[in-house]
């Protein structure tokens, strides 16, 4: 996930290729990108198990804890329980706070560094993990997710920018998906560390808040022990500094050409003055619509909803509060795991064809959802029965899968691969907010719609399941091999109804490529 600074980010690259050792600031780098991931799927995972967890309630949501109670009594229905717009506030203020940081970060990487953007990202982090950790109180513990939204800008603004100067330019592509990969390894920690911390009274919420402190310390270690970019350098006058962190990356002295490259990068970047401009002209329209569509769609697969309250679902569900915790475990595995299927057939099978077969299978998983709740409501309004509620964890499982084979890693892969290089800064920054913004409208409008609509929430995201399917199938050209810079002439134009967007007299604009 990859907001990028208000330069087109690949007219920064340089291509590190002449020599392309594996050097330690390369693996340092690696890690980096690992512990940026992890910081914001521990997040993602984390507060769902947290929010169930009746030390926790108590201390924090008296109210929430009374009614969990009185259901844990006489089993009552439950999908209520945890309808309380505070609680809700407590998951999604860390996506609003990243969306304001968002803004913030884009300036501090261009003007302080890369690497001072992550020191920073850094130490929001683990201000955020201490207040969460040590809250006595609602202001501790809505000020330490704010911080914590605050590390996401920064870390997601800096790192991917970072990573681009730095990575060879044959396993830049890759880093795209491995970040997913590294959330979902972060939400399945989470789940993990949930899962046991669960068990632990009275202070176990505080280790499950607390351990976030493991990537937070790692990734602030990695961003003090890293040199800044040589690129972010140059572009703000250290030559020198430059020359000498080059040397140092490509593991030799002779670094005429990429310095050269570097040079001439940054000179061109600054010409293009406003890219947010041009990215609204008419022939971009076609990403821009894309950057925005397959946002917003990837939150309305409802996969928030189901993830951050997994835990907390599976009690409504009449699961247990153990049951509920072991099968979130078993939901971040799938996840992880299904991620690994798309690394390995995103290039293999295409990007349309992946996202059609996951609009089925996650389509099918919801309906076979509703169907099985909504008799049961009509049946009885205890505890699903032993045999309903492990069927019921298989569906969210395929549903699982499926998305994260293709909505997961494409909704910011396609993005990625479809701007032109003068607008793919800007791009990837609409890109990043209006994800963080769909993603926070659903962190708190779920619990509400789960109280409100029952078992309906699976339905109401199975309709829209459908809505996006359709309009991958008409509207999404597959763009699987095409180089970007051929993606005008070789995509929109073919495509039926992208071409009208297309003035076959406009000329391609060019800028330095990196490799
Ligand atoms: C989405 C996140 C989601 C994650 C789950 C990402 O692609 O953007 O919102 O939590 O996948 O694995």
């Amino acid at each position: 996930m990859w907001p990028r600074g208000g330069y087109p980010m690949e007219a920064l690259e340089v291509s590190m290729d002449s020599e392309a050792k594996i050097t330690p600031i390369l693996i340092i780098t690696c890690v980096l990108v690992a512990t940026a991931g992890l910081m914001f799927g521990y997040d993602v995972g984390n507060s769902g198990g947290v929010t169930s967890m009746d030390d926790f309630l108590e201390k924090f949501f008296p109210s929430v804890f009374r009614r969990k109670l009185m259901y844990d009594n006489d089993n009552g229905s439950a999908y209520c329980l945890f309808n309380s717009q505070t609680l809700q506030v407590f998951t999604s203020s860390l996506y609003l706070a990243g969306i304001i940081a968002t803004f913030f970060a884009s300036y501090t990487t261009r003007h302080l560094g890369r690497k001072l953007t992550m020191v920073v990202a850094g130490f929001f982090f683990i201000s955020g993990v201490v207040l969460g950790a040590a809250a006595q109180n609602l202001g501790m513990l809505f000020t330490g997710r704010i911080f914590l939204g605050c590390g996401v800008g920064f870390a997601n603004q800096a790192v991917p920018l970072f990573l681009s100067e730095v990575a060879p330019t044959k396993i830049r592509g890759g880093l795209n998906i491995l970040f997913q990969l590294n959330v979902t390894v972060g939400i399945l920690f989470a789940n993990l560390v949930n899962y046991g911390a669960a068990k632990i009274h009275p202070w176990g919420w505080r280790l499950s808040l607390g351990s976030a402190g493991i990537p937070a310390f790692l990734l602030t270690i990695g961003a003090l022990l890293v040199d800044d970019t040589p690129t972010s350098l140059v572009e703000r006058g250290r030559i020198e500094e430059g020359k000498a962190v080059l040397k140092k990356l490509c593991g030799t002295d002779n670094i005429e050409s990429e310095l050269k490259e570097i040079m001439e990068a940054t000179r061109v970047a600054q010409q293009v003055k406003r890219p947010f401009r041009e990215l609204l002209q008419r022939h971009n329209r076609p990403p821009l619509v894309f950057a925005i569509f397959l946002q917003i769609f990837q939150q309305l697969t409802g996969i928030n909803a189901i993830l951050f309250y997994s835990p907390v679902l599976f009690i409504s569900l009449g699961l247990g509060n153990d049951a509920s915790l072991y099968s979130a475990v078993i939901l971040g595995s799938v996840n992880v795991l299904s991620t690994l299927v798309s690394i390995y057939s995103v290039d293999r099978v295409g990007r349309r064809l992946l996202l059609l077969e996951a609009g089925v299978q996650m389509f099918i998983s919801l309906v076979m959802i509703t169907v099985v709740l909504h008799w049961h409501v009509i049946d009885n309004s205890g505890d699903l029965s032993h045999g309903t509620a492990l069927f019921v964890v298989v569906m969210i499982c395929t549903y699982i899968a499926s998305f994260a084979w293709s909505w997961g890693p494409l909704g910011w892969l396609i993005p990625s691969e479809t701007f032109q290089l003068e607008t793919r800064s800007a791009g990837q920054s609409v890109t990043v907010c209006v994800n963080l913004l769909f993603t926070f409208s659903i962190a708190q409008a779920s619990l509400s719609m789960l109280c409100h609509l029952q078992y309906g929430i699976f339905a109401f995201f199975s309709g829209w399941v459908v809505v996006m399917t359709v309009f991958v199938y008409f509207f999404l050209p597959e763009t699987e091999n095409v180089p970007i810079e051929e993606i005008s002439e070789k995509v929109w134009k073919k495509h039926w109804f992208w071409k009208q967007f297309i003035d076959d007299d406009r000329i391609p604009k060019t800028s330095v490529t990196s490799a």
